[in-house]
């Protein structure tokens, strides 16, 4: 699994720039989303309502009411939890990023830094207590479980186990007539890769061994799930799918927005971000690598050439 010091890597160390960028491109007040889109096709849709589209069909798929208590596994930035609290409903986050639980504080949502698998030890901790001692109506996990199995537990065959795990956990925490939405990437089309022969972030400019190798580098500690099916075994035992949705070429728009922001020349306040990242840098050159791979666009071209997929998965809690 990645750990908190993947995360910090993944996450924290980029993101100030990046949330620099989006924050000069739409304004102070953008929700800071780090996932898909939901453009359903048509990419004349604006990025901003795109993103509403995702979070509209989010609260749709949990048949969200207002009061509902809803736990967001993996909530980022916490733009969900802002929806979910603008509709009137009680949201609770959980990351493990610092940074991002100190953001959501300071605009007044309620994010913790726990580990999913870390609940129930935690539980003498009277604030994380306080939040699981009743069950919620319903669980998202937006671009989360794709974290949940490293490189190393893949090879240990631990995999299915931590899927399982994960939908054991989350059935605990629903109610009965719990719903579970689920949005992550998987491997693509071209099936998972070799991890001897197929990645190498060295590799001629543009190769698919090369994005591989940018993807592996820029989520240290993520290896991602084979695909839906795999997912849909592990939840078996606890979840009904209802709905699954296919998100690949909505990713490729979303990443493009994103480069094109991060590209986009900017004021004090954005070279002030850029300073500090490069000055970061000096001292983590493997920030600056993966700087590059945002530049070379690894990322959407990526799910543009199938390698990578992207799933929006709803879940009933079995009866
Ligand atoms: C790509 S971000 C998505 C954030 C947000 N859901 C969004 O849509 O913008 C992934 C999030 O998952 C969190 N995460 C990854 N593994 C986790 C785990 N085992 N327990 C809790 N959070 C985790 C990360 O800290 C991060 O907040």
């Amino acid at each position: 699994m990645a750990d908190i010091g993947d995360i910090k890597a993944s996450y924290d160390a980029l993101d100030e720039l990046w949330i620099r960028s989006l924050k000069n491109m739409f304004g102070d007040g953008v929700l800071l989303d780090i996932t898909g889109a939901r453009y359903n096709g048509d990419y004349n849709v604006p990025y901003l309502d795109a993103q509403r589209n995702k979070q509209k069909y989010v609260l749709k798929q949990i048949k969200f009411k207002k009061k509902d208590r809803i736990l967001d596994i993996g909530s980022g930035w916490g733009p969900m939890l802002k929806v979910i609290k603008n509709e009137g409903g009680k949201a609770a986050g959980i990351t493990l990023s610092p940074a991002q639980v100190k953001y959501c504080k300071q605009n007044k949502l309620d994010a913790f830094l726990l580990d999913w698998k870390e609940i129930d030890s935690k539980k003498e901790n009277k604030q994380i207590d306080s939040i699981f001692n009743k069950p919620f109506n319903s669980i998202i996990s937006i671009g989360a479980f794709e974290h949940f199995c490293s490189v190393e537990e893949m090879k240990e065959g631990k995999q299915e186990k931590i899927y399982r795990d994960f939908f054991k956990t989350a059935s605990k925490l629903l109610d009965s007539k719990g719903m579970l939405y689920l949005q992550t990437m998987t491997w693509g089309g071209r099936g998972v890769p070799d991890l001897e022969k197929d990645i190498d972030s060295s590799a001629q400019l543009h190769s698919l061994k090369r994005i591989y190798g940018q993807w592996k580098a820029y989520f240290p500690g993520s290896w991602l799930p084979n695909n839906e099916e795999q997912i849909v075994a592990a939840a078996k035992p606890y979840f009904d799918l209802t709905r699954s949705e296919d998100g690949r070429l909505d990713y490729v728009e979303t990443a493009r927005v994103w480069i094109e922001a991060i590209n986009a020349p900017g004021g004090c306040k954005k070279r002030l971000s850029w300073l500090k990242f490069l000055g970061k840098g000096l001292i983590r050159p493997e920030l600056i690598a993966r700087y590059k791979s945002v530049r070379e666009d690894a990322f959407s071209r990526g799910f543009a050439y199938d390698m990578i997929g992207h799933r929006r998965l709803t879940f009933k809690k079995k009866k």
